[in-house]
């Protein structure tokens, strides 16, 4: 079980150092670390953010456990050089096209939210998010117009063969989540009353749905997603979306969990290994730099990727649901960080969830 560990800039060695003790403590056979630089720190170091280096401990690895990059320090370089750009590469060069965001409120953590408690309390969301594609990887500068005005591009665009893939991730999702019984429920958010590239995805939906007769597919406008997410978050379970909006709304989402701290992510594309899914897991949050270095970031999301590691990467489905119990059990016996209103350190929250494993 081989796990290349990306700490990258600001709270990311913090948090990931977390996850690797609860990995650690699982005692697993034949799991092995490897740890490379990414981000600023690798900029720093060895003049790129994503060394080729660190692609190939990647590439040699069943799984990537990433903590986060981004560093205001770089702001100036040129965008191949800046820090996201590893977490970017990352993805495509591994061709990691679907990222799935859970959010579920934990018990006793309904008052955290930005949401009443009552509304809080229903929610219980999976955001699959296309992440190889969009606005994100298409053709992008900055030009100077013939009336000397500078203007910067960014292309917009899906292909029909990259809707139609994170679709069946989607509509696979919404088979697995739904209730005996009943059908499963997927929303495709998009913008097809103004955008092509959205009216390309909602029809690329519709013809994959017919694939899958015990989904229910609905879409939904992303700027009424957004005001549905705060009003009545508890109708939504499988959220299918492209690369922007399903950055902006899994942010969203986490403040109506209860903190940015909380959630965690897969990225997995079509690679299989040995033992499932080749997957990069990450916390949706960033490098904190307001936080970072003062040992005050919550892993608890960066724990929970773990969790979804052993899972989709390496089938220990039993280990998972153990560490995500542990996180449960931990906050509701009040273990909070200061994005949850507590006092408890990095490390000392990594503690509460080790006792409890
Ligand atoms: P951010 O997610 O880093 O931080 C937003 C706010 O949430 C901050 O106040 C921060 O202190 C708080 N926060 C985030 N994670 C937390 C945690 N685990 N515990 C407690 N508080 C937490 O977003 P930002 O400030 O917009 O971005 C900072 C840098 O991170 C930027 O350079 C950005 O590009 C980068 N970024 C990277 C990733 C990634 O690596 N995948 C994701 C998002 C942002
Ligand atoms: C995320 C981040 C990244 C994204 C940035 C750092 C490139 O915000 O993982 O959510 O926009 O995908
Ligand atoms: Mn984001």
């Amino acid at each position: 079980m081989k796990i290349a560990v990306f700490g990258g800039d600001g709270i990311g060695p913090e948090v990931t150092a977390q996850a690797v003790r609860v990995l650690e403590a699982l005692d697993l056979p034949g799991m092995e670390l490897a740890e490379g630089d990414v981000g600023g720190a690798a900029y720093y170091k060895h003049g790129h953010p994503l060394p080729a280096a660190t692609l190939d401990i990647a590439r040699a690895s069943d799984a990537v456990l990433f903590g986060a990059v981004g560093d205001f320090s770089c702001d100036h370089l040129e965008r191949h050089l800046r820090p996201e750009q590893a977490i970017l590469g990352l993805r495509s060069h591994l061709g990691l096209f679907a990222n799935l965001r859970p959010a579920t409120t934990f018990p006793g953590l309904e008052h955290m939210s930005g949401l009443k408690p009552e509304i809080a309390r229903q929610i219980d969301l999976l955001i699959v998010r296309e992440l190889n594609g969009d606005v994100y990887f298409g053709e992008k500068g900055t030009r100077v117009l013939d009336d000397g005005r500078r203007q910067g591009w960014d292309i917009m665009a899906y292909a029909e063969d990259e809707v139609r893939r994170i679709a069946h991730v989607a509509f696979r999702a919404a088979q697995g989540r739904a209730k005996a019984g009943q059908p499963g429920k997927l929303c495709s958010v998009d913008k097809a009353n103004v955008l092509e590239t959205s009216q390309l995805w909602r029809d690329v939906m519709i013809e994959v749905a017919a694939d899958y007769p015990d989904v229910e597919l609905t879409h939904m406008y992303v700027d009424n997603a957004a005001m549905q997410l705060v009003k009545s978050p508890g109708q939504f379970d499988v959220v299918v979306t492209g690369n922007l909006f399903g950055d902006i709304l899994s942010d969203q989402a986490s403040m109506c969990v209860g903190s940015i701290g909380l959630l965690a992510s897969a990225s997995l594309g079509e690679r299989q290994t040995a033992f499932g899914t080749f997957g990069l897991y990450e916390p949706i949050h960033g490098s904190a730099p307001d936080i970072a270095g003062q040992g005050k970031a919550n892993p608890m999301a960066t724990i929970l990727s773990a969790a979804m590691m052993l899972r989709h990467s390496f089938a220990r489905e039993a280990e998972a649901a153990r560490i995500e119990r542990a996180v449960a059990q931990a906050l509701a016996d009040g273990v909070r960080g200061g994005d949850l209103g507590g006092s408890a350190g990095t490390a000392e929250i990594g503690d509460a969830v080790l006792e409890r494993l």
